[in-house]
C-alpha cells in the first residue's frame, strides 16, 4: 500500500487492523482501484472471506445473476480476486468494512465464509454495529453448532438475524452447486431462500437446500455430514483392504471393482472417486499413487464433534466414533510399525476364497455397512432434535445430501422415501427397503466380517455396523447382567422383566449389603 493509494486514504490513521478488521498485506505493490465505483446499495448479498469456499461460492452467485459485495480481512486477495477470477462479473471488491456494508441492499445479506471459531466472533463484532434491524449475518463456515447457539441468541437481542448455515461440496460443489443446510433464526429464511435454493445443486428438479431448524440445527445437521462421511471413507477404506489383503488384488484392479459398485446400489460420490484415485499412477515411481501415499489420516475434528455429541445425546452413533478412532489409530505409524513386529496375526489364513464371489460378498458387507451408520446418523439426529427442541424433516434432510456434498449417494433417495413416508420412522433399519436390503446382504456381510476376523485384516467400521445392528435387532441384550453387577456393588437398582417399567427392585447380594438402594437410577 502507498500513500496514495485511494483505499487507504479514508482510513483513519489510528484505526488497527483488527478493528477494521484489515490487514494490509505487503504483497501489493501496485494498488488499483477495486472497489466498485457504485454508490447506492446494489448486492443482493455480500460474502466475507475470499479462501477457496468463499471465491465460489461468490462466482457460484455471480452466475445465478446476483450482484455479490466481497471482502476479505486481507485486502490484497479482494484485489486479486476482483482484478482476476471475479473481472467482468456483478462482483463488488470493497477495501473496509462500511464499505461493504453500503453496498447491501436491505435487509442485509452478509455471509461470513472465515475459518470456524475466533475469525466468526471478530467479524460479528465489526459488523453488528453497522447493521440495521433485520439485517441477516450467516456464518457459512464449518461452525461446532453451539458457537451457532450461543451467537443466534446473542444477535437476537440486537435484532440481527443469524444463521448457521453448513455448506458442503468443496471447491466445486461451492462453484456449481453445494449442499446448504441452513438454521438459525428463521425470520431470516424468506429473504434467504430464494438465494440458496438457487445457488444450490439440484437433483431430481429439487434444490439440496432448505431450512433446517432453529438455533444451531443446521451447523448440527452438517456435523452429522462430516460424521457419516468419516464412515463412509473407513467403509471403503476396508473394502480396498480386503479385496487387497485378502485376494491379493493390485489398486487398479479394485478401482475397476469400484467402478463397477458405482453403478448399482453403491452410486455415489465418494465410490467413483476412490475408483479414480485407485487407478491413478504416480508419475516419479509409476506405481499406483496409494501405494506410495502414506497411511496415516488427518482430521479436522468434526467427525470428533459428532462422535462426543452422539455420546452426549445418548445416541448409538458406535460406526461414525470407530472411523474417528481408526483415523486416530493410523496416525500411531511408529508405535505400529514397532508393533508390527512382535504382535502376531493369525498363522494360517486359510485358503484365497473365489474372486468373483468374494468381491460380492465385500460389495453386499460395504451396501450393509453403509446403510447402518446412515441409520445411525438419522438416529443420532432424532435424538438430538428431542434434546434441543429442533423439529428436524429428515426426508429434506436426505434431499440436501442428495446433490452438491461428499456424501452424495444415490441410495439417498430411499432414505428420503422412507422418511417421507413415515417422518417418525425411529430408525432407517425398519424401514421396509432398508430391512430387505440389510436382510439380503447379511449373510455376506458376515462371511466378509468373520474372513476378516480370521485373516488378521482390520474392518473396524464394517465390524462396528454389523454390532450395531446384531445389537438394535435383539428383543433381549446381555445389559441384564451389567444391571445386576451395578446393583451388587454399587445398590444402583434394577427393573424386572415380571413387573411393569419404572418399578425398581435391589437385591442384597451378599447378605452383607444393607436393604438401602442407590436413589439414581441412571437407564
Ligand atoms: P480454507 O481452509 O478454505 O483456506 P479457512 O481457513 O476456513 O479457509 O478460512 C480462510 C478465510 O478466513 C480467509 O478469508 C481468512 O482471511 P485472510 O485471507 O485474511 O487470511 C479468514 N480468516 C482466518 N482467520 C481470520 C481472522 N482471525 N480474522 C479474520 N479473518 C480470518
Amino acid at each position: 500500500m502507498t500513500e496514495s493509494d485511494p483505499r487507504t486514504a479514508d482510513l483513519p490513521a489510528a484505526v488497527t487492523d483488527d478493528q477494521t478488521g484489515t490487514v494490509r498485506s505487503e504483497a501489493v505493490t501496485t494498488p488499483q482501484l477495486i472497489v466498485s465505483p457504485v454508490t447506492e446499495a446494489a448486492a443482493d448479498i455480500g460474502v466475507i472471506g475470499l479462501a477457496v469456499m468463499g471465491e465460489n461460492l461468490i462466482l457460484n452467485m455471480a452466475s445465478r445473476g446476483l450482484t455479490v459485495a466481497a471482502f476479505n480481512r486481507t485486502i490484497s486477495k479482494v484485489d486479486d480476486f476482483v482484478a482476476g477470477r471475479a473481472q467482468g462479473l456483478s462482483i463488488l471488491g470493497a477495501d473496509d468494512l462500511p464499505t461493504f456494508v453500503s453496498l447491501l441492499k436491505s435487509p442485509r445479506k452478509v455471509m461470513l465464509m472465515v475459518k470456524a471459531g475466533p475469525a466468526v466472533d471478530a467479524f460479528i463484532d465489526m459488523l453488528s454495529p453497522l447493521l440495521d434491524s433485520g439485517d441477516i449475518i450467516i456464518d457459512g463456515g464449518n461452525t461446532h453448532f453451539p458457537d451457532t447457539v450461543r451467537r443466534e441468541k446473542a444477535l437476537a437481542e440486537q435484532d440481527i438475524l443469524f444463521v448457521g448455515a453448513g455448506v458442503s461440496g468443496g471447491e466445486e460443489g461451492a462453484l456449481t452447486g453445494p449442499s446448504i443446510m441452513p438454521g438459525g433464526n428463521p425470520d431470516a429464511w424468506p429473504a434467504l431462500k430464494p438465494i440458496f435454493q438457487d445457488i444450490a445443486a439440484q437433483v431430481g428438479g429439487q434444490p439440496c437446500c432448505d431450512w433446517v431448524g432453529e438455533g444451531g440445527a443446521g451447523h448440527f445437521v452438517k456435523m452429522v455430514h462430516n460424521g457419516i462421511e468419516y464412515a463412509d471413507m473407513q467403509m471403503i477404506a476396508e473394502a480396498y483392504s480386503l479385496l487387497s489383503g485378502v485376494l491379493g488384488l493390485s489398486a487398479p484392479e479394485i478401482g475397476a471393482i469400484f467402478e463397477d459398485w458405482n453403478k448399482g446400489e453403491l452410486d455415489s460420490y465418494l465410490t467413483q472417486i476412490t475408483a479414480e484415485i485407485l487407478k491413478k499412477t504416480c508419475g516419479d515411481t509409476g506405481q499406483p499413487m496409494v501405494d506410495v501415499i502414506l497411511d496415516t489420516a488427518g482430521q479436522k475434528g468434526t467427525g470428533k464433534w459428532t462422535s462426543v455429541t452422539a455420546l452426549d445425546v445418548g445416541a448409538p452413533a458406535n460406526t461414525i466414533a470407530e472411523a474417528v478412532f481408526a483415523r486416530i489409530l493410523s496416525s500411531l505409524k511408529d508405535q505400529r510399525v514397532e508393533a508390527s513386529k512382535v504382535l502376531r496375526g493369525p498363522d494360517d489364513a486359510g485358503e484365497k476364497p473365489d474372486r468373483d464371489a468374494f468381491v460380492e460378498q465385500v460389495r453386499q458387507a460395504l451396501y450393509a455397512s453403509k446403510i447402518c451408520s446412515y441409520a445411525q446418523g438419522f438416529q443420532m439426529m432424532e435424538l438430538a432434535a428431542a434434546e434441543y427442541g429442533w423439529k428436524l424433516d429428515f426426508g429434506s434432510i436426505a434431499q440436501m445430501w442428495r446433490g452438491g456434498c461428499i456424501i452424495r449417494a444415490a441410495f439417498l433417495d430411499k432414505i428420503k422415501a422412507a422418511f417421507d413416508g413415515n417422518a417418525a420412522l425411529p430408525n432407517l433399519l425398519l424401514d421396509g427397503y432398508f430391512t430387505g436390503a440389510i436382510g439380503t446382504s447379511q449373510m455376506a456381510w458376515r462371511q466378509v466380517v468373520a474372513a476378516a476376523a480370521l485373516r488378521g485384516v482390520w474392518t473396524p467400521a464394517f465390524s462396528s455396523a454389523l454390532a450395531y445392528y446384531d445389537g438394535y435387532r435383539s428383543e433381549r441384550l446381555s445389559a441384564n447382567i451389567l444391571q445386576a453387577q451395578r446393583d451388587y456393588f454399587g445398590a444402583h437398582t434394577y427393573e424386572r422383566v415380571d413387573k411393569p417399567r419404572g418399578e425398581f427392585f435391589h437385591t442384597n447380594w451378599t447378605g452383607r449389603g444393607g436393604s438401602t438402594s442407590s436413589s439414581t437410577y441412571n437407564a
